[in-house]
């Protein structure tokens, strides 16, 4: 016999014995019947819940995680368990849960914005509507069939319970009708995000170039005809379209920004040295995009410099890349059109190179990209990879770990990222992806990274704990986020104060080097760095000069196939300059005139501090015609680029004619 079919009985007092409770009256833990509205309650929040969850997981693995997602994920299971137990209160309880998920959902700026505008990117269009759509529907549904279910049978069951029930499930309405008032009326949390970002463009008017011409111009090959040997026995094939895309933030922060295949950093690029690299650039983004393979010896053809090597790609145009890595290490790629714009939001990935055979064996090999961005009130915002917070890596301990980071950005002040590892001593092995001789040991040391530079760590993993990687945005103390967690455990409450900086010419072990202080130099540039008021590409402003010129009228240094050249860089400025070379390597020589103490140094990019000289050399083996600019991207687009140039000519134009601005 059913419970409803029951002879009516009075309402006993209410005495603990569950045998009373269950055969005298409805005792607060009576389960309802179990009816249609019950049963689509809990299948509706179930299906929703399961669905937050997927969602959810996929977060955590693709985008470093919502806490939004988590949230409604949990609050969607639980109303779940409550509308399961069919016990009229939780029952009520669960309707309330249900009012939040919808509060929830209609309070968050994307799925507002992807209801408005069903087709719109930059929200994903038709399926992230649907997307959205989907869950808010289940959820209604599921809150409606909820509170008839709560409400079914009322009044039988009115009569038989106590006199606390109609107030206790009055006020339990009231509060499910209150949700529901302030889910449809309230304003939603303040969640800050980002106004749009605006294309790039450079007006014409006086002082902007129309066509200006980087090579040599009756020179006999043209750069066109530099292309790598596509010979290669293994071909690795990518491909990378630009996207605008929204970023989450872990914060809860939301970020217009232009990605390659809707992640900042873009993929990853794992690839072995000597084997062939074809990646096809898609451009779905409304202006132009190149993509520049910082450090790597490329030939000139694939460099990637909008105006220099190639025109920019068009929307919806595509465009291939080939290139044979020569040399194995950490690098990175990012667009060379109107880069301070576009690689500061988000158009940049890593590309890492194998050796051959391989040198250091490590068990596990990981990589982050330090980022800046333009963050809500224009404040900025630290990510690595693509958190604000905390990302996760496994290691066991004693296992070996190779910690590949790379500045993607630059910080505010210009000053080089601060970082260090705490929880194990640790190796530089490689700067710039060029190992280093005999690293010494370091515990929390500093190690200041200029903007494009990259520096490998080595280390073993301790017997228990974890080891994370902490940076110090503002150069004088180390900060809980973003930060890199490797192993099992939390980050320390207290972390190191910053000490004594890391300092390249006197780390590692001297050994031989093909090109020292004391080689022939068949040509020696002096390169003055500088800034004042004045004007680049037709605006008023600071400028950062080369030698008192601001590009493109800056001088181009020639350089004949088979030369030793040496650049000074002397920085009279009050700021740091990540001075960038293309398809070269740099060997430093030395820096305030003192040769290096350690190990040799090979960049791509030398940081030259404030009132500080740098000498590097290059053997000039890479015939074209190659930017040298300082990568401070502000500095860059007002004025701090110049060309090395063989005797090359090119077909391509930088200015308005074309629309190429590689800065
Ligand atoms: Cu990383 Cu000219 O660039
Ligand atoms: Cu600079």
């Amino acid at each position: 016999m059913s419970k409803e079919n029951q002879p009516e009985q009075d309402a006993a007092p209410h005495t603990g014995d569950p045998t009373n409770t269950a055969e005298h009256s409805i005792g607060i833990f009576t389960r309802q019947p179990r009816s249609t509205m019950s049963r689509i309650a809990f299948w509706t929040l179930l299906i929703t819940a399961i669905l937050g969850a997927a969602g959810s997981i996929a977060l955590h693995i693709f985008a470093g995680g919502s806490i939004d997602a988590d949230v409604a994920t949990t609050v969607a299971l639980l109303a779940t368990i409550l509308v399961w137990t069919r016990i009229r209160w939780l029952q009520a309880l669960g309707a309330v849960g249900g009012a939040i998920l919808i509060y929830l959902f209609l309070t968050q700026p994307f799925v507002i914005e992807s209801l408005a505008q069903p087709r719109a990117d930059p929200n994903g269009g038709f399926y992230h509507f649907v997307g959205q759509l989907v869950p808010i529907a289940l959820t209604c549904i599921g809150l409606a069939a909820t509170i008839a279910a709560v409400l079914q049978n009322y009044r039988s069951i009115a009569r038989k319970t106590p006199r606390w029930f109609p107030v206790v499930s009055s006020a339990v309405g009231g509060m499910v009708a209150g949700s529901v008032f302030i889910g449809a009326l309230a304003p939603g949390p303040v969640i800050p995000t980002v106004p749009p970002l605006q294309a790039p463009a450079i007006s014409s008017g006086p002082g902007v170039p129309i066509a200006m011409n980087m090579g040599m111009p009756h020179a006999p090959t043209s750069l066109t005809q530099l292309q790598d040997p596509q010979t290669a026995t293994r071909v690795d094939r990518f491909t990378l379209t630009a996207q605008p895309a929204h970023l989450t933030m872990s914060s809860g922060v939301s970020l217009p920004a232009w990605t390659f295949n809707g992640t900042s950093p873009g993929p990853t690029l794992h690839v072995r040295q000597g084997d062939e690299v074809v990646v096809t650039l898609v451009n779905h983004l409304s202006f132009g995009v190149t993509i520049h393979w910082h450090g790597v010896r490329v030939a000139n053809a694939s460099d990637g410099v909008a105006g220099v090597t190639q025109d920019a790609v068009k929307p919806g145009q595509s465009y291939v890349y080939h290139f044979t890595p020569l040399d194995a290490g950490t690098y990175w790629y990012h667009s060379h059109q109107f880069s301070e714009e576009e690689t500061t939001n988000g158009l940049f990935g890593m590309l890492i190179v194998d050796p051959a055979t391989p040198t250091i064996h490590a068990d596990v090999d990981t990589s982050v990209a330090l980022h800046t961005w333009n963050g809500p009130n224009n404040q900025p915002l630290y990510t690595m990879n693509s958190t604000d917070g905390t990302l996760n890596k496994a290691a066991r301990p004693g296992q070996w770990v190779r910690l590949r980071i790379v500045n993607t950005a630059e910080t505010p002040t210009g000053n080089p990222q601060l970082v260090t590892l705490v929880g194990a001593p640790f190796q530089v092995v490689s700067l710039d992806g060029h190992d280093l001789n005999g690293p010494q040991q370091l515990t929390q040391t500093p190690l200041p990274i200029g903007a494009a530079q990259r520096y490998d760590l080595f280390f073993q993993m301790p017997v228990s704990g974890s080891v994370a990687l902490v940076t110090a945005d503002d150069g004088s103390s180390y900060v809980q986020t973003p930060a890199l967690i490797i192993g099992q455990g939390s980050l320390p409450a207290k972390l190191p104060a910053v000490t004594k900086w890391f300092d390249l010419t006197t780390y590692g072990t001297p050994t031989a080097d093909p090109v020292t202080p004391q080689s022939h130099f068949d040509t020696t540039y002096s390169i003055v760095l500088s800034n004042q008021l004045g004007t680049s590409l037709g605006r008023s402003g600071m400028t950062y000069m080369l030698n008192g010129k601001v590009f493109p009228d800056t001088a181009m240094l020639m350089v004949k196939e088979g030369q030793l050249i040496k650049l000074h860089f002397d920085n009279q400025t009050n700021l740091y300059h990540p001075m960038h070379l293309h398809g070269h390597i740099m060997t430093v020589l030395t820096q305030n005139g003192q040769p290096l103490s350690g190990s040799p140094v090979h960049l791509d990019t030398v940081l030259v501090p404030p009132h500080m000289t740098y000498d590097v050399a290059f053997v000039a083996n890479n015939p074209g015609v190659w930017m040298l600019h300082c990568h401070n991207f502000l500095h860059a687009n007002w004025g701090m680029d110049m060309m090395v140039t063989y005797n090359v000519s090119t077909p391509y134009t930088i200015g308005t004619a074309s629309g190429n601005f590689p800065d």
